[in-house]
This record gives C-alpha cells, sequence and structure tokens, in this order.
C-alpha cells in the first residue's frame, strides 16, 4: 500500500457524482453526489430502503452504478469488485462483519491476505506472524482483547466490532466506511466504537458512517447526508442542525 501517502492536506478522498443505480424497477439511487475530506465523519441517515447501503456498496465496488463516477484521490475509479477498492486503501465494515467466527484474532485480521512463509519450500500460512501483527495493531488501538487465540465466535459483539476496525486499521484504510457498525451492540460497546472512530478521524482516515442512532450520528459526526427514497434530500453541518432537522429531512414534509 502506500501509494496514497502522497496525497496532501485536505484535498477530497472521495468524490462522488451523480450516482445511480436500479435493481430492476426499484430506482434505488437516484443522482447522488458526496465528497469526503480526510480526518472528517460524513453520517448518512435515512429510512430503510433510502438507498445508504446501496450507495456505499458502489463506492466499495460490491455494486456497479448504472450512472454517474467516483473519484479517490483526485484520480477516476471504477472498483470492478471489493478487493479492488481493499487494496486501494477502501475498507468496508458491514453490520455482519464478514468476521469467520471460527478462526482466531489473527487469522480474521489477515483473511483473504494471510501472510505465506516457506518451509522446506513448501508455502505455510504464518500464524505466528498473523497473531503478532494483529495484537500490534489492536495495541495501537487501545483495543483490549485478553484471549487473541481463541475463535472469534467466543467475544463479545463490542471486541468483534473492535478487531473488524483493527482489521480496517492494519490494512492502511484512508476511507472507512461502517454501515450501522453499532446495531448489535451494548451501550459500553457503543461507546468503544465511538471512541474508535474519534481516534481514526485523528489519524486522517475519512469515515462514511451509516447509523440509525441520531445521538451516535451527532456525536461523531463532522456532516451528515440525508437520503429519502434514493435521493439526496439534504447535507448539513452536524454543528449546524439538530436531530428534528434531520428526521424531518428523512421523512420528508
Ligand atoms: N441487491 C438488491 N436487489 C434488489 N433490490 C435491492 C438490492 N439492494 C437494495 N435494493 C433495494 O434498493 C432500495 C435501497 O436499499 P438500500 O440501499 O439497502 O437502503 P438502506 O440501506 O438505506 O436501507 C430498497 O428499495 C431495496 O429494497
Ligand atoms: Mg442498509
Amino acid at each position: 500500500m502506500g501509494q496514497m501517502d502522497s496525497v496532501v492536506g485536505s484535498s477530497p478522498l472521495l468524490e462522488a457524482e451523480n450516482l445511480s443505480k436500479r435493481f430492476g424497477g426499484v430506482h434505488a439511487l437516484k443522482g447522488v453526489s458526496l465528497t469526503l475530506l480526510p480526518s472528517e465523519v460524513l453520517a448518512l441517515a435515512g429510512d430503510n430502503g433510502a438507498g445508504k447501503s446501496t450507495l456505499i456498496k458502489i463506492i466499495s465496488g460490491v455494486h456497479h452504478a448504472d450512472g454517474g463516477s467516483l473519484r479517490y484521490a483526485g484520480k477516476e475509479m471504477k472498483f470492478d469488485n471489493p478487493h479492488q477498492a481493499r487494496d486501494c486503501g477502501i475498507e468496508t465494515i458491514y453490520q455482519d462483519l464478514a468476521l469467520a467466527d471460527n478462526l482466531d484474532v489473527g487469522a480474521n485480521v489477515f483473511l483473504g491476505r494471510e501472510p505465506v512463509r516457506r518451509i522446506f519450500g513448501l508455502p505455510m500460512v504464518d500464524r505466528r506472524l498473523m497473531r503478532e501483527e494483529a495484537e500490534k495493531t489492536l495495541r495501537a488501538l487501545d483495543i483490549h482483547i485478553h484471549r487473541l487465540s481463541s475463535p472469534i465466535g467466543s467475544l463479545s459483539g463490542g471486541q468483534r466490532q473492535s478487531v473488524a476496525i483493527g482489521r480496517a486499521i492494519h490494512w492502511k484504510a484512508r476511507v472507512l466506511i461502517m454501515d450501522e457498525p453499532t446495531a448489535a451492540l451494548g451501550v459500553p460497546e457503543q461507546r468503544k466504537v465511538m471512541e474508535l472512530i474519534a481516534n481514526l478521524k485523528g489519524s486522517g482516515v475519512g469515515i462514511i458512517f451509516i447509523s440509525h442512532n441520531l445521538i451516535d450520528i451527532f456525536q461523531v459526526s463532522d456532516r451528515i447526508m440525508v437520503l429519502r427514497r434514493g435521493s439526496k434530500v439534504g447535507e448539513v453541518r452536524t454543528s449546524e442542525t439538530n436531530p428534528d432537522e434531520i428526521v424531518r429531512l428523512m421523512v420528508g414534509g
């Protein structure tokens, strides 16, 4: 990675213009534009079916847009699949986290990108390296998981979320997209995730944060974009709005 290190100042990390997407008869996204700066948290708000997930799935290479364009670090991009987006530094954490429950923390941080070591000429996955590197990353993020060798499935929701965030950071995400990251968590764990987001912001990562929870949105975001039925119906600085206004935008009228 590291190809983005030359990006200076606050030129946008992401510039999406006029993105559109249809699924059969459903017009899921109707010409939505978006800009994301380094060290910025952009919250996406909107009712179920508003198009939030569709928008971020286009940015992260899951879906192809039917129309519009996407610039990443100033360059026109078209990701064919999520791997390409990840390789460029766009990491997405979905609600289901895409963790492998039967594997330990290290293996999950390296999932799909396992380091290989040759033993007598035979390629072997380097488990110790994975565990050590995962531990370093988590420590740097002030994430404490005592049983790094236990399967991820045995950890709490918040710890799993932390591992998913740790994985993104380990791979040097410049853009971190989180789709409902706190939906399944208890309150203390939600708070921890909010703290992590605040820390990441300080390190220059640009974050797109989807949530139903307006308290979370107001706590962590710099800007709020509201989608309704596939269209952008509002974009406001968080410091210049309030939950009532956001709800009004979400429901319309
Ligand atoms: N893979 C898909 N196939 C068909 N319809 C979809 C698909 N993904 C989303 N949609 C539809 O697109 C609209 C927007 O969905 P989505 O982006 O998931 O909204 P949100 O994340 O805001 O709840 C909805 O009407 C949804 O049913
Ligand atoms: Mg969604």
